[in-house]
């Protein structure tokens, strides 16, 4: 640990991670003023426990004179516990009752709540106000042996105390009032989280244990945790407000850098702009860890990234090399059947949350890093290509999407506007700001839907059974429907190149309802045009060319293009393989369903398929279709974990 040096100098743009949630104004506020960047990540909610029995209990027992010592360890819990006893005690009797019994309190804050009772504690622990402090106080003040104590609890237990005093022979009782919780929003704390990993953070200011233990525990569903702390331990400067939360830093195995005099959070910012440049780690920060406050700043993806986005499993197979693993994505790997998006829809709506880049590149980087897969898919939908076409699309709640506007005649279709990739700017501005927070050696794939299957939805105006509408179209007026799917071709080979350009290392073309159509109309009504299209794609990055109920159109689609063909369950992989011959890769082709049945199901039949691709290069792992939405999410964990060590060759 360095000691803070009084010499100024101030944090010089240095990014600073704060987790505050009530004060998080004035931290940023605090790093700021010292010329640091606040990256703000709140750690921390508090909530109430409203119905709180432990708390009227006690306010029984207290009426009733069943305790001799009363405990506050914080400010708000001291209040919080005055508000969750007014069921019992009204204002006055509270007071009266705490005049019968000893009142000790942790430190400065609670000792002020006593002070606005109009009381005065008998006990006061000097700083720094842990534990430790509170109990050398108490044990000066004369033996507990005996004594019935009441501890207002905050959170975390106080453990080690209650252990501690009930070995000397007190009775105590836990009243707990308030516990902190996880924010509701998760997105910022993620972030910084990678950033801490990536090291795109210069310091993390941490002002309590329980951020300590939060963090972490983020860091542990991200798969992150081993990450963090040698990021913590190496790479980024920790200040730690006091001992408590230095203690919980230990405990994560990471030693706290710099720890101000006193803890306060003004001390500690004032110690981290003094102290920084003396700490080892000050000397090998790089660019990164100053400038701007965005967290999700886009990075230049330096050569020896590309290179080891080159060489990733994923993209291997999509080149038909071989690799030490067969990768696996899952289509539809971010969505409803993960809890955290769901949470994220109760607040937000599906085509707010596709227009806000930080949102959606967050709901894809956290869905591919949660669950361990080879490439992270854009979170987007096909069907937002419509929009800047002229059409207006809803997405209403249990219905699935609607167009309001459907094609219906050779004048709907003349009426479609010029189409301009700008207006999908924010979905280019989510590739941007994925491609700058994955992980450097995770492929990102951008994709869009196929001229037929948006031509579908233009004209049925949403889902469809039987696709009577869309082909009555095509039949009736094969001339307006070449012409839409040029419109529909042009847009696409348009919207997929600047997501190449953007940042996408892989592009598929989602072509979900061609399955419907005889080989012979595929041939005459859409081939055509997916030739056209694919012909058009930058050659740089793969093509996956995707559809559902496909087995009788699997040449065509093969000579269509792409370089990866997928497939659903209703092939067999090794069959549809040999006929496609050995020129291309194959994706697929788990049935969903089999992820709704039991472990073993999943293992046998993630078996089943990787003994049908017999270790040929150009394998990768994926389902028939997308995840759907009931699927528990350990059971996708268990595929990843399982085709991963499986392949592993
Ligand atoms: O795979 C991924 O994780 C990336 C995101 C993605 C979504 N849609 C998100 C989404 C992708 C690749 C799509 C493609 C898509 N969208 C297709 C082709 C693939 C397929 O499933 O056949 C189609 C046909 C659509 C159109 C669409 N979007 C429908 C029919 C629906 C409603 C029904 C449903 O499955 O939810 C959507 C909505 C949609 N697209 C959701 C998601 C996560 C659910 C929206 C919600 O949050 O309620």
């Amino acid at each position: 640990m360095v000691q803070a040096e009084t010499t100024a100098g101030g944090l010089a743009g240095l990014r600073v991670a704060v987790f505050e949630s009530r004060m998080a104004g004035a931290m940023a506020e605090l790093v700021g003023r010292q010329g640091g960047v606040p990256v703000p990540a709140g750690a921390l909610r508090e909530e109430p426990l409203s119905e709180n029995p432990d708390a009227l209990a006690f306010a029984r027992g207290l009426r009733a004179g069943r305790f001799d010592d009363v405990i506050l360890l914080t400010g708000v819990g001291a209040r919080y516990l005055a508000e969750a006893v007014a069921a019992e005690l009204g204002p006055v009797e509270w007071i009266e009752a705490l005049r019968g019994v000893r009142l000790i309190v942790r430190g400065p804050k609670p000792q002020a709540v006593v002070r606005d009772w109009g009381l005065t504690p008998a006990v006061v622990a000097p700083e720094p106000n842990t534990w430790r402090e509170l109990l050398a106080a108490i044990d000066a003040a004369g033996s507990v042996a005996g004594r019935r104590i009441a501890i207002q609890e905050y959170g975390q237990p106080p453990t080690e105390l209650i252990e501690a005093l009930t070995a000397r022979g007190a009775v105590v009782t836990r009243v707990p009032v308030y516990r902190w919780a996880l924010p509701d929003d998760l997105i910022a704390l993620r972030q910084v989280v990678r950033m801490i990993c990536k090291e795109r953070l210069g310091a993390v200011a941490l002002t309590s244990a329980q951020q300590v233990v939060h963090l972490f525990e983020i860091a542990r569903s991200m798969r992150l945790e081993s990450e963090l702390r040698r990021a913590l331990r190496e790479a980024v400067i920790v200040a730690s407000v006091g001992p408590t939360t230095s203690e919980a830093l230990r405990a994560a195995g990471v030693e706290p850098d710099l720890v101000p005099d006193h803890p306060k959070m003004g001390h500690l910012v004032a110690t981290l702009g003094r102290g920084w440049r003396q700490v080892q780690k000050a000397g090998r920060l790089g660019p990164a860890a100053f400038g701007a406050s965005s967290p999700a700043e886009p990075t230049r993806a330096a050569p020896a990234q590309s290179d080891r986005l080159r060489e990733s499993p994923f993209l291997r197979a999509c080149r038909r090399e071989p690799s030490g693993v067969t990768p696996i994505w899952l289509m539809r790997q971010a969505g409803r059947y993960m809890p955290e998006y769901r949470a994220l829809r109760a607040r937000v709506g599906f085509l707010e949350l596709c227009r806000t880049p930080e949102l959606a590149a967050e709901v894809t980087i956290s869905a591919a890093e949660q669950l361990g897969v080879d490439a992270a898919i854009l979170f987007a939908d096909i069907l937002l290509i419509l929009e800047p076409l002229g059409f207006d699309l809803e997405f209403s709640r249990g219905e699935g999407p609607v167009i309001h506007n459907p094609v219906r005649t050779a004048a709907d279709v003349d009426r479609l506007r010029p189409f301009d990739v700008e207006a999908l700017g924010f979905v280019l501005d989510a590739v941007r700001l994925i491609r700058g927070g994955l992980r450097a050696d995770l492929p990102l794939i951008g994709f869009a839907g196929a001229p037929f299957t948006l031509a579908c939805y233009a004209i049925e105006g949403g889902g469809s059974r039987h696709y009577d509408r869309a082909k009555a179209f095509m039949y009736r007026d094969p001339g307006a429907w070449h012409a839409l799917m040029e419109r529909l071709t042009d847009a696409t080979a348009a919207y997929l190149t600047a997501q190449a350009e953007a940042g996408a290392q892989a592009l598929q073309l989602f072509d979900s309802w061609v399955g419907t159509l005889a080989p012979a109309d595929y041939r005459d009504y859409v081939q055509p045009h997916l030739c056209r299209l694919f012909a058009r794609l930058p050659q740089t990055v793969p093509a996956i060319h995707f559809g559902t109920g496909t087995g009788s159109l699997l040449e065509l689609q093969r000579d269509a293009g792409g370089q990866v063909i997928g497939l659903d369950w209703r092939v067999d992989l090794d069959n549809a393989w040999d006929r496609l011959g050995p020129d291309v890769a194959v994706q697929g082709n788990l049935d969903p369903a089999v992820l709704l049945g039991p472990v073993e199901t999943v293992r046998a039949q993630a078996d089943r398929i990787l003994q049908q691709a017999a270790d040929r290069p150009g394998h990768i792992f994926n389902l028939g279709h997308g995840i759907l939405p009931g699927t528990p999410v350990d059971r996708v964990r268990a595929l990843v974990d399982y085709v991963h060590e499986a392949s592993s060759r």
